[in-house]
């Protein structure tokens, strides 16, 4: 089987990683990829939103199935268009259709899809444009911290946690009013603060079961002991100390099944990835947002953490198989280092030369913004690699990647130090 994944970071590194690994795979191609996937695949220039270039090219080169990374094409309809064209509605296509990948495109959409299922998540109410007063009124009910996130896709920014509801009373006005996020911000949602530790959840669904695939928590602070701006992500780790057995089987009840169920009832069409960003709340599980597809890093760790073909599951779910099949985890630990052109998540230099080490056994290296030149890997992003150690318990993983990460070299690296400290606690 040939097939096409669409994206260019680290989660897609990471999939291109396992997914050729898979019999099943014939020729793997990555648009536009990066320089580490080319270890795995062709890189193909196009643009993750080209829709109609990625249909060509899938024609031309028998793609028979395409794997779907970033959440901008589902948002808007790469599914529903691959669906409804009929030269191409034989490919099989990893991702929900648009009206489901409105459950991370629209918080609002979300907030309501939740409340009608039944699914643990804060309190909330949502307000739209010219509701400036009434979203300030409400505000006045509710408790510092103040939660206020703009509706659509904001790159990871459109979340103001305000500590005093002066503050509280300007993000509204930003959002709606000076509409610093343009279109996204036509309509916000205030929400209860959640007190409590974050972590995340990934199913694969076929859109009639699901498997539950490994937890991961990230860091998303740019600094030591989430310190400074945010960034898309600075390391990862699964499995998570604090989220044992019986806390993923709540998870399992209380979240994955009635959103399936939520899915199913609302006609929506996924068959892919869904991404569920939890809070701990004193051993409850509490949703604060969903993701229609992997994350990034969290990729990094979930996927090496996978002991079967992943290839033959997302075949599976692309069939309505995914009931036949069974997943099984490694118990192994995974830490990964994210590490960043100095001066990310704000400007930065880029193009300079990358020094990598020998893989070995218990460690490997995930690119992100890499490119390859005559004289071999450049940087070329924030983001530029991820360390990722294995080990047998966390802290042994946590140095397997960091002697990684210091082995690693390119002018004005900067990781965090810190990554998995927190955690050690929570383990006898
Ligand atoms: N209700 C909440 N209580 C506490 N923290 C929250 C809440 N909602 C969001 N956050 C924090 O803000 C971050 C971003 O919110 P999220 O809904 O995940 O938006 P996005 O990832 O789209 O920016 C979360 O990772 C979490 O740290
Ligand atoms: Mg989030």
């Amino acid at each position: 089987m040939n097939i096409l994944i669409l994206g260019s970071g680290g989660r897609e590194c990471a999939l291109a990683w396992k997914i050729s690994q898979s019999p099943l795979c014939s020729q793997l191609f990555i648009a536009p990829g990066n320089g580490g996937t080319k270890e795995y695949g062709t890189n193909i220039d196009l643009s993750v939103t080209d829709f109609t270039g990625i249909a060509e090219f899938s024609l031309k080169n028998n793609i028979e199935m395409i794997v779907v990374g970033p959440e901008d094409p589902l948002v808007l309809g790469i599914v529903d268009y691959f669906l409804s064209t009929p030269q191409l509605s034989g490919i099989k296509i990893i991702g929900p259709d648009k009206r489901a990948a409105m459950l991370e495109g629209s918080k609002a959409f979300a907030k309501q899809f939740m409340q009608k299922h039944g699914i643990p998540t804060a309190t909330y109410k949502t307000f739209h444009s010219g509701q400036t007063e009434l979203a300030k009124e409400f505000l006045q009910s509710m408790k510092p911290p103040y939660v206020i996130k703009a509706d659509g896709l904001a790159a990871g920014k459109g979340v103001l946690i305000c500590q005093t509801i002066e503050e509280a009373y300007d993000a509204v006005e930003t959002i709606l009013v000076k509409r610093i996020f343009g279109d996204a911000g036509n309509s916000l949602v205030i929400e209860e603060f959640l007190h409590g530790i974050e972590m995340s959840a990934f199913l694969l669904t076929d859109g009639n079961s699901f498997l539950m695939l490994p937890e991961a928590k990230d860091y998303k602070r740019i600094g030591n002991h989430d310190t400074g701006p945010n960034t898309g992500g600075m390391g990862t780790i699964s499995p998570v100390p604090f989220a044992g057995a019986e806390f993923m089987e709540k998870v399992r009840q209380q979240i994955a099944e009635p959103t399936l169920r939520g899915i199913i009832e609302e006609g929506m069409h996924y068959c892919g990835f869904i991404f569920v960003g939890l809070m701990n709340v004193d051993g409850e599980p509490k949703v604060i947002e969903y993701n229609v597809r992997l994350g990034d890093p969290e990729t990094q760790s979930v996927l090496p953490r996978i002991q079967n073909d992943l290839t033959d599951l997302l075949l599976a779910a692309s069939n309505h198989q995914l009931h036949e099949k069974q997943i099984k985890i490694s118990p192994e630990t995974i830490v990964n280092i994210v590490l960043a052109s100095n001066g990310y998540p704000g400007s930065y230099e880029k193009d300079f030369p990358i020094t990598l080490p020998q893989a070995e056994k218990h460690r490997m290296v995930f690119h992100a913004g890499t490119k390859i030149n005559e004289s071999g890997f450049i940087t070329s992003g924030g983001r530029v690699l991820t360390a990722c150690g294995t080990g047998h318990n966390l802290e042994t993983a946590i140095e397997n990647a960091y002697t990684l990460a210091r082995e690693i070299h390119f002018k004005n690296k900067y990781f965090r130090s810190d990554i998995g400290q927190d955690l050690l606690k929570y383990i006898q």
